[in-house]
């Protein structure tokens, strides 16, 4: 019997690996490397390359058949058939090569959402040549952080996303602690009945981006189940792949705190009564389940006019041997220093209202008749984003990490944290602190994924 999760659709927005560890090593060759931790989630693939620090992995992007709802199958776009995509797992440090497959009825790209790779592999169209249907395009770039990352197209995202062409990829420290991990992906779709429906499908899409009414947890529709030990720490990693929709998360049955951001670790993990996750954004939460529950889990919070709304996506039987109930040390590197800016850079939020319709704009222009951000790589910078649009934006920037400075003036806990997405509230002005020390061109970004496709991106040339 499904349970059909059905949300709202113009609810939030209106505010406002391996199965089994791969040595790697050749026979009669010492096998030097820990074994990845195995994750609790989507699929993870295969490394199909026994070198050592080297994982190969094959994608293929496909139409396919899944069973969302109960009217039918779904036709979908995937990865490998599966929505989510597999997940890829590698080391910090090491290459990453994925031979990729386009068998999609049009052309596309695949785009490694945070990670700090060389724009080339970016795969976004501004540089790569999109990989057109029948046609196969090899991926390969070291990993420089570790974190919990994604990936996506970068063509027609707005469709191509919607129809679930998005996975997951984590990039395991050099040496992970040993708990068990899981990997959560967030998403609403906008269906009718068993279809998903077309792009800008419901007039409000232009405006707010497309609030699905079906949420989907890990591909499911209905509430995700497993067992877990009380008193005992467990990594829980959450991505919100939504076109638009903000969400919020919070555990149920559990003592839990925020140790990444965007991936990196928290030098002093954040506990929060419910998560802020917008859309593009990854959390990691510490979880130890309570000796004195029947159950522990996960839910995404949905603001309503006077309340919040609870829809319980995961739940964890309370099981076995009690562990010591404590936090860990995650062994999270010291955040770095915010300097001195002698570099500042300017986004103006907009939207553009005319004959032609509704875009959206960053400094006065839609993507395509924007001029480049040229900034100068290694400098201490400050970007500043003013939005005079009146909606929020969950901004992305391409192949750097930030720190955000502070909103309106003020700083907020929740902030904190080296990232590549933040939520940039409606009529606000927030100061982001970075470097650029990755040189480059790097596409900069709404993440509500219809703003998108309406404009509201921008490139920074980053010159060494
Ligand atoms: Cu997750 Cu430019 O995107
Ligand atoms: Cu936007």
């Amino acid at each position: 019997m499904s349970r059909l999760v059905v949300l709202s659709l113009l609810l939030a927005g209106c505010t406002s690996g391996k199965p089994s560890p791969d040595t790697g090593a050749p026979e009669g060759q010492a096998a030097a490397e820990i074994p990845l931790p195995t994750v609790w989630g989507p699929e993870a693939l295969e490394d199909q390359d026994p070198s050592p620090g080297v994982v190969e992995v094959h994608l293929r992007a496909g139409v396919t058949d899944v069973e969302w709802v109960d009217d039918g199958p779904t036709e979908a776009w995937a990865f490998n058939d599966l929505v989510p995509g597999p997940l890829i797992q590698a080391r910090v440090g090491d290459t990453l090569r994925i031979v990729f497959e386009n068998d999609l009825p049009e052309e596309t790209t695949i785009h490694w959402h945070g990670l700090r790779i060389d724009d080339e592999m970016d795969g976004v169209p501004a540089i790569q040549e999109p990989v057109q249907p029948g046609e196969t395009f090899t991926y390969e770039f070291v990993v420089p952080d570790a974190g919990s990352y994604w990936y996506h197209p970068h063509v027609r995202a707005h469709e191509q996303m919607e129809r679930g062409l998005h996975g997951t990829l984590i990039v395991h420290e050099a040496e992970p602690v040993a708990v068990p991990e899981r990997y959560f992906v967030l998403d609403d779709v906008y269906m009718d009945g068993e279809d998903i429906v077309e792009p800008f499908g419901n007039h409000m899409e232009a405006v707010h981006g497309r609030h699905g009414n079906v949420l989907l947890t890990n591909g499911s529709t209905e509430l995700l189940e497993d067992t877990v030990a009380p008193g005992t720490a467990e990594r829980w990693r959450v991505v919100n792949t939504a076109n638009a929709r903000t969400m919020w998360v919070a555990v149920t049955g559990a003592a839990w705190r925020i140790i990444a951001v965007d991936g990196t670790l928290l030098p002093e993990p954040i506990e929060v009564e419910r998560a802020l996750l917008p859309v593009g954004q990854r959390l990691d939460l510490e979880v130890i389940p309570d000796e004195d529950s029947e159950a522990a889990g996960l839910q995404v919070e949905l603001p309503g006019t006077s309340s919040w709304t609870e829809y319980p996506v995961f739940s964890a039987a309370i099981e076995g041997e009690p562990g010591d109930s404590s936090f860990i040390d995650w062994g999270a590197a010291p955040l770095p220093v915010i300097g001195d800016a002698t570099q500042d850079i300017e986004l103006n939020f907009n939207l553009r209202n005319n004959s032609q319709g509704l875009s959206w704009t960053i400094n006065g222009d839609v993507y395509g008749e924007h001029d480049d951000i040229r900034v100068d790589a290694n400098t201490p910078s400050i970007i500043e984003i003013v939005d005079r649009s009146g909606a929020e934006h969950p901004f992305h920037l391409h192949g750097q990490f930030f720190q955000v400075v502070d909103r309106d003036g003020v700083t907020y806990d929740q902030d904190v944290g080296l990232r590549d997405t933040v939520l940039v509230g409606p009529e606000e002005t927030l100061r982001l602190y970075t470097e650029f020390d990755n040189p480059g061109r790097w596409m900069s970004h709404c993440h509500i994924l219809e703003h998108a496709e309406l404009g509201m991106m921008t490139e920074m040339l980053v010159r060494d």
